[in-house]
Formats: structure tokens, sequence, C-alpha cells
């Protein structure tokens, strides 16, 4: 296997809105990122990812780009990413950004002048069909609730949004989109960064004709007629051969709705298309049909069986191993127990994500175990989904009770609370009320006293991560499972020539027994790590609730 520095990496994703205010306008900003550099690479952190600081409107919180290069006057200028880039290249930090190119904001210039008439030269950018007010091209519903079409009177058109009618979605069949898009790259790359995430990456291609979706739909209806599309994977290995292969970076597409086989069309290694994808298939665990609201007990069997199927499935590709993101419930809320033991289900999750085969992503305030959210009222909630979800299942008559029970589970807006720094006020994120309320725990939890307590979530992931540096058997080990029908354990090894590390993880509340087995002998071996403080190597043992204890050891030949 080709050895690459994004495999050896640990990602940070940061959510610049929620991260730190520096000027006391309650937002976060990107010389409040500067600020944080120290901690970033005290925790160990290789890469920052940073979700988008582009100039836009804010409809969907930056994924509505009005000028791909400017920054978001909120979030400083062009010359303060310059200096985040410098900075963080001077402690050994790489930094990644959102490119976010199936859509635009309605407010980019591109726009403006599309709409404006039929022969305008930037009308073809977008997407649109001729029609009646009130007769819809089809019955593709948006990510956003309501139909994926928005009429424009003075050109008697619809155009498509598969997100909100504020993000009109760009027409990759045009050569002109494609090239612009090769120049947006080429941009930030000579300006330094290390590499893009590529927001919903695999809608870029729709199937021509546009048709209507018979029947039922659980996904958002039409997804089957965006999602891999006949010709994504063109358009993205034009994108690599046109721009991206010229620079030493790391690219990851975010791709709902894909399986191992559909994923290694992005990132085989003889693709020249992506290094790495987002896969969601792990993050619908807990809903039925595919659709995110139809939510049904979480079930932890199912989670470890699709990690474990995208382990063993993506031989010749690299898997990118999260458990949130701003889009996501917070992991410890969701996979473990935010209450009575927060701490070592925290630290046991992130084991399972930091001894997989691929590259680990922590999502800002994960390395604290913070938590999601409950917030009284639709009013408190920001994010746009949410807000569109709840008034379209009140139209269908639903109880509200029963809607912000789902919220509280579900909405993204759990991992889009400032983050927790202090117990200072506002969570010393900000001198100013902050945009989106604090999560009132940071009381108790909160970066200050993490680093203060070396028995804390936030020094367990730094020695993850330092164990990950000093130990290319975590980096490039095979991958085998064990005890595949435990509904308590997931175990599995990694071995690499004669190292093998051995992984139990215990899912659950409750004791686990648990024993390596015979069959496999290990030389002088130790504990890797334990979320217990076990020190000495046992064979078999007791696992206590959401215990993670791994050794390594040499194999006996
Ligand atoms: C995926 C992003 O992660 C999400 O936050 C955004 O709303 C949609 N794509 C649309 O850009």
């Amino acid at each position: 296997m080709e050895k690459k520095w994004w495999k050896e990496s640990v990602v940070y994703q940061i959510y610049p809105k929620s991260f730190q205010d520096s000027n006391g306008d309650g937002i976060g900003d990107i010389p409040g990122i500067i600020s944080r550099l120290d901690y970033l690479a005290e925790l160990g952190a290789d890469v920052l990812w940073l979700c988008p600081v582009y100039s836009s409107p804010n409809d969907d919180n930056g994924y509505d780009v009005s000028n791909y290069r400017d920054i978001m006057p909120e979030f400083g200028t062009l010359a303060d990413i310059d200096l985040l880039i410098k900075k963080a290249h001077e402690k050994g930090l790489k930094i990644v950004m959102d490119l976010i190119v199936n859509h635009t904001s309605d407010e980019n210039p591109w726009f403006i002048e599309a709409r404006k008439s039929k022969d305008n030269p930037y009308h073809d950018y977008y997407i649109w069909k001729d029609g009646e007010k009130g007769v819809l091209p089809n019955n593709w519903e948006s990510h956003f609730s309501g139909p994926a079409w928005e009429y424009v009177d003075e050109l008697g058109q619809y155009y498509l949004h598969i997100f909100s009618k504020k993000q009109p979605d760009l027409n990759w069949e045009n050569e002109k989109v494609r090239k612009e898009v090769v120049e947006i790259c080429r941009f930030w790359l000579e300006r330094g960064i290390d590499g893009f995430r590529m927001d919903t990456i695999n809608f870029i291609s729709k199937v021509p004709g546009f048709p209507s979706v018979p029947g039922k739909s659980g996904l958002v209806r039409g997804h089957d007629f965006y999602m891999n599309g006949p010709r994504v994977h063109e358009y993205l290995h034009g994108l690599y051969e046109s721009v991206l292969k010229d620079y030493d970076i790391m690219t990851v597409g975010e791709t709902p709705n894909v399986t191992p086989q559909i994923a290694l069309q992005y990132v085989g290694e003889d693709r020249g298309e992506l290094n790495m994808i987002f896969q969601f298939e792990h993050m619908l665990v807990d809903s039925y049909d595919g659709g995110k609201w139809n939510l049904i007990p979480m079930d932890l069997f199912r989670l470890k069986e699709i990690m474990s199927k995208w382990q063993k499935e993506m031989d010749g590709g690299w898997n990118s191993l999260f458990l949130n993101n701003h889009d996501q419930p917070r992991m410890v809320s969701r996979f473990g127990d935010d209450g009575k033991f927060r701490r070592e289900s925290a630290c046991m999750l992130a084991t399972m994500l930091h001894t997989l085969k691929g590259t680990p992503y922590i999502y800002q305030g994960e390395e604290l175990g913070m938590t999601n959210i409950a917030l009284d009222s639709i009013d408190q909630y920001q994010d746009i989904q949410t807000i569109n979800f709840y008034h379209d299942q009140l139209e269908k008559g639903i109880d509200p009770e029963k809607i912000m029970a789902k919220i509280h589970y579900r909405s993204r807006d759990n991992g889009r609370t400032p983050m927790q720094w202090s117990d200072e006020e506002n969570a010393g994120f900000s001198s100013v009320t902050p945009w989106f309320g604090v999560n009132p725990n940071y009381k108790t939890i909160n970066a200050r006293q993490q680093m203060n307590d070396s028995n804390s979530i936030f020094h367990y992931y730094q020695k993850l991560i330092a164990l990950r540096k000093k130990n290319p058997v975590v980096v490039y080990g095979d991958y085998k499972e064990y005890f595949e029908d435990s509904h308590q354990l997931y175990a599995y090894s990694r071995t690499l020539d004669d190292t093998c590390l051995f992984v139990f993880l215990n899912l659950t509340g409750s004791d686990a027994d648990a024993a390596i087995p015979e069959s496999l002998q290990l030389e002088d071996p130790s504990v890797y790590i334990s979320n217990y403080g076990r020190e000495t190597f046992t064979r078999s043992l007791k696992l206590a609730p959401y215990e993670a204890y791994v050794v390594i050891g040499k194999i006996r030949s």
C-alpha cells in the first residue's frame, strides 16, 4: 500500500462560526482560530478542515457561497486567512478548505446574472426548466423540506435547488462551470492550502430528462437521479487532471448514499479522482428508509457491522473515520452515554475511530466529550434544515412535542453550539452573547478543566494521536474482525509485518466477558491504551461499561 501523509494524519474539523470569537461580535472568526492553534497543536492534530469561510449571505451557514475568492466579513479578510495558513504551517498544521460547488448562493454574481434573461451568458451556469407557475417540473424534494424547484416569474422558468431555494444547483454539463471550478481550486491552492473537503460532490451530475420519481421514496425524493450521476466520474477526473494533480494535497469528498463498491470508483488508487470520501451508511443506524428524521432506536450492533464492512471492502481505497460533524448530533450523546459514562463512552468511541484503518476526523469539541443540546422552543434554533422541518411537520398536523423530540435527537444544531473553552462567561467563546446558545454544561465540560486533568477525554485523545504517530500498524496494518456475532463487543486486530494490535471495545453500558483468541499468541504484549487505566496485559478479562482495552505485541511465529 502506498504511504501518504494524509493516511497518517488526524484531521480536526472546525466550524468557524462556533469555534472562537476574537472581536466581540458573538461570531467565531479566523483570528479566533489563529489564537487557538497552540491548543490544536497540543492535541496533536495534523490537518485542520475549515467549514466554509467564503463570502455568504448565510442562509445555510456558508454553504451558500456568494464569492469564492473572498472571506465572509464576520470571519475576517483574505489577509487573515493568509496569516492562518502561514501560522498553521509554522506549527506543522495543514489547512483543508471546504469546496462548495454543487450549488452557489442565489446572491452569487453568476446567479444574479443568470436570472436576468435566458440569453444571459451566465444563464446556463444553472439548471432551468420552462414551466407554468404552480406546475413543478418533477416531484423532487429539497433536503431542507418542500420542492427542489423555485419559479422565476420574469423568465417563466424554474431553477433546481437540491438544498434551500437560496442554493441554486450549478450546471456541470456546462464546460464553463467546470473551468470556473478549476480556477477556484487553483486560486486557493496557490494561496497555500493543503486540500479540499468537497461538499456533496457526488450530486454534481444529474440524470438528463429530470424524471419524476414513481412511488414513495425514503431518502429525499429524487436522489437517485443526481447522487452518483452519469458523468460524476468524468467531472471529478477532469478536475483532478486540470488542477488537483499538480499539488501534494488531500481531497475528501462528501458522498451520501454510496456502497463500498461505488466508493472505490471515487477513491480507488488508480482512479485519479479523490483521496477519500465520507460515506454515511453508519449515520443511518438509528433511522429507517434512509430518512434522517425517520427515527428508530439506536442499533450499535448494526453500527459495528457497518464499520466492519467498510474496513473489509475498501481494499485499494482509503476510509474516513468519523462519528459526528457539523451536520450530525454529538457522538457521545448518540452512540455513547452522555450521562453517567460520558468520559468512558467518549473515550471508547474515540478508540474505535483511532484504531480502525483510515484517517480519523475529530469534530470540534468531540475531544472534550461535548454533548447534544435540547432547546425548549423552535425559535431558539438556527439551522435552516431544522426550522424548515419543524414548520413542514406542523403543517402536516404533527404534534409539536413529537417534532421537538426528533429535533432534540437529530438536529444539526446539536453540533453547532459554541466551543466550550472554559467555565468563564459564554464558555470563553466570546465576550458577548454568542450567535447561538452555549450548552449550559460548559461549567463542567470545557477545555481548560480537561487540560488540567490528566484523566480527561482531551488527554485520552492526545494519547491516541501520539500513539498513532509512533505505531505504523495503526495506519497501515491489515484489519481482521473477531467475535462478529457479539452484540456487546467490537473486537478486531490490526497487523503489520509481525506487529499486532488487538482491540476490544465494549459498546454497551453493562459488563462484558472478553478473551483474546488462543489462535493469537503475542510476544511481550503490553497495553496500548485503556480508558479504565489498565496497565498490565491480561488475556481474558471482564470489560467494564464502555471499556476500551487495546494491546500490542509481536506475533509469535
Ligand atoms: C453538506 C454540508 O455538510 C451541509 O452542512 C450543507 O447544508 C449541505 N451540504 C449543502 O451544502
